[in-house]
């Protein structure tokens, strides 16, 4: 499994801030390689970086970190949204619903996630905490909508362990 992970944030871009989230995840992962970049809080460049990571790098599942809120500059939703074929609502409902257990607010993240061809792209909050948080949910989930989406048709009765 190849997986992308795009860090959105204008401070981490503009070096004003260490990126933690982009390790996290990548800590969080058993995959064969990464690709990682950091982008700031713009959709232009966000939805290059999905399509770069898809369609030119052939990531399996790209994972972006940070911009899913209220905040003036959280645009990851609507970015995604533009680069997405098929939304999969029910992956950021259950992070929204198993996060509010942890920590209420979650239910602002308007997290999106999504394929792309054969590729996942999943849209996670920005701490380094909520990602740790949102992997532990997502482990389940991952590898049966990677091979359903690889191989066109599920086997739904057979489901694979991510770690
Ligand atoms: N989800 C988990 N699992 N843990 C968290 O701490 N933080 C919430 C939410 N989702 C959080 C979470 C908060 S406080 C916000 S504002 C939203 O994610 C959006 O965060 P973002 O703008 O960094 O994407």
């Amino acid at each position: 499994m190849k997986v992308g992970i795009i860090t959105v944030s204008d401070k981490g871009f503009n070096g004003e801030r260490d990126d933690l989230s982009g390790p996290a995840i990548r800590q969080g992962l058993a995959a064969d390689s990464f690709e990682y970049i950091i982008v700031p809080d713009e959709i232009p460049q966000i939805t290059a970086a999905v399509i770069n990571l898809v369609d030119v790098k052939n990531c399996d599942l790209v994972l972006t970190t940070g911009g899913t809120g209220l905040s003036r500059r959280d645009v990851t939703p609507e970015a995604t949204r533009q680069v997405i074929d098929r939304e999969i609502p029910g992956i950021a409902e259950i992070i929204r619903f198993e996060s509010y257990k942890m920590k209420p607010t979650a239910a602002l993240s308007r997290a999106l996630s999504g394929s792309r061809g054969k590729s996942l792209i999943i849209n996670l909050p920005g701490s380094p905490k909520a990602v740790k948080e949102c992997l532990a949910i997502l482990l389940p989930i991952i590898p049966h909508a990677l091979e359903i989406l690889e191989k066109g048709s599920a086997e739904c009765g057979k489901i694979m362990a991510l770690q």
